[in-house]
């Protein structure tokens, strides 16, 4: 598949690691035809010494899908991305993360910090597969290294075919706010595709988002973790129109059960149970009792007594 129709949905799932595995992104698709979905961040070095194990599922409903790799060797990450070829419609390369341990080692952000390598990265891997290929970084490593406008087209000329940005810095972490008027420049200043990233949390921020920044979609994060119907509602207002209410309290427990289940069928009870604890504030929140709810479920750790919690919760609302 060509990038136009991989990315014709107008909308994606931001990769996420620890947080977009084969259960979010199955449970994201149910609710979204089209958007393209990504998988959490894989490390080069860990795919090398690996098969992948669970981070590289799919199903056949899962495209289209980007598979989004992590490293700083460009021969090393050209083998994972083709190796994951068999499994992705696109891959992406993290120039974005900004966590300590992964930018000390050259990976991520501080590929911003280094365009050369950056690009030899994108022009080696390019070389070695016939799918599209894709960066994701940030509006540059600190405010005084805003280098995006320029590194964005040093990617396009080096062969990516598609840019996610997250509006944001490196030196900013997921602090302030996603400055999402500066993609523009970045849009001008490019010919592949720009999906705008950073505090898109419903229709009427994405419908903002793509005005200020005039990205040819939204790629979405953190506003997906307690309401896997939200990129399937962007998918159906900005392509056909249609404003579909957000899920209430009862439909989030479902899919939360459900969530529950399906990542105890992956990983087990025991893991599973504790897998999900991290998405219960998330899923649990705007209602009265939701924080003494969250203390109390978080430590229950087998799936008859957390769905035993969640109904008699209901009860009390409905
Ligand atoms: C828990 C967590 C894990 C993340 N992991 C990744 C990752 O593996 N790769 C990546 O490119 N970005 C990662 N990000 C960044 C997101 O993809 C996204 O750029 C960021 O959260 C801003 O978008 P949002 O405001 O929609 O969440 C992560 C973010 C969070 C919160």
């Amino acid at each position: 598949m060509q990038v136009k129709e991989l990315i014709s949905a107008r909308v994606s799932l931001a990769p996420m690691a620890g947080i977009t595995d084969y259960v979010l992104r199955s449970l994201v698709r149910e609710n979204s035809p089209s958007a393209l979905l990504t998988t959490e961040m894989i490390s080069s070095e860990f795919l090398t010494q690996s098969k992948g194990g669970d981070i590289i599922m799919r199903n056949e409903n899962h495209s289209p899908i980007s598979y989004q790799l992590s490293g700083h060797k460009p021969k090393m990450i050209a083998d994972c991305a083709k190796y994951l070829e068999q499994y992705a419609d696109m891959i992406d390369i993290n120039m974005g993360c900004p966590v300590n341990k992964v930018v000390k080692g050259t990976d991520g952000c501080a590929l911003m910090r280094n365009t050369d390598l950056a690009c030899e990265i994108v022009k080696t891997v390019k070389a070695n597969i016939s799918i599209p290929l894709s960066v994701k970084f940030r509006l540059g490593y600190t405010f005084d290294e805003m280098n995006y406008v320029e590194f964005g087209q040093a990617m396009q000329n080096a062969g990516a075919d598609f840019i996610t940005i997250h509006a944001r810095t490196r030196s900013q972490m997921y602090g302030g706010k996603a400055d999402w008027k500066k993609i523009a420049e970045l849009k001008r200043n490019v010919d592949i595709p720009v999906f705008a990233n950073g505090d898109v949390v419903s229709i009427e921020t994405a419908v903002d988002c793509l005005e200020q920044s005039q990205a040819d979609g939204v790629a979405i994060g953190r506003a997906a973790l307690g309401d896997v119907t939200l990129i399937g509602r962007i998918e159906q207002y900005l392509n056909k129109g249609i404003y579909l209410p957000p899920p209430t309290l009862e439909e989030k427990v479902e899919t939360l059960k459900k969530h529950l289940t399906q990542e105890v069928e992956l990983r087990g009870e025991n893991v599973g149970v504790k897998f999900v604890r991290k998405f219960y504030p998330y899923y649990l929140n705007g209602f009265q009792g939701a924080s003494k709810l969250r203390g109390e479920i978080v430590l229950i750790d087998n799936l008859k007594d957390v769905f035993k919690k969640l109904d008699s919760a209901i009860l009390v609302h409905s």
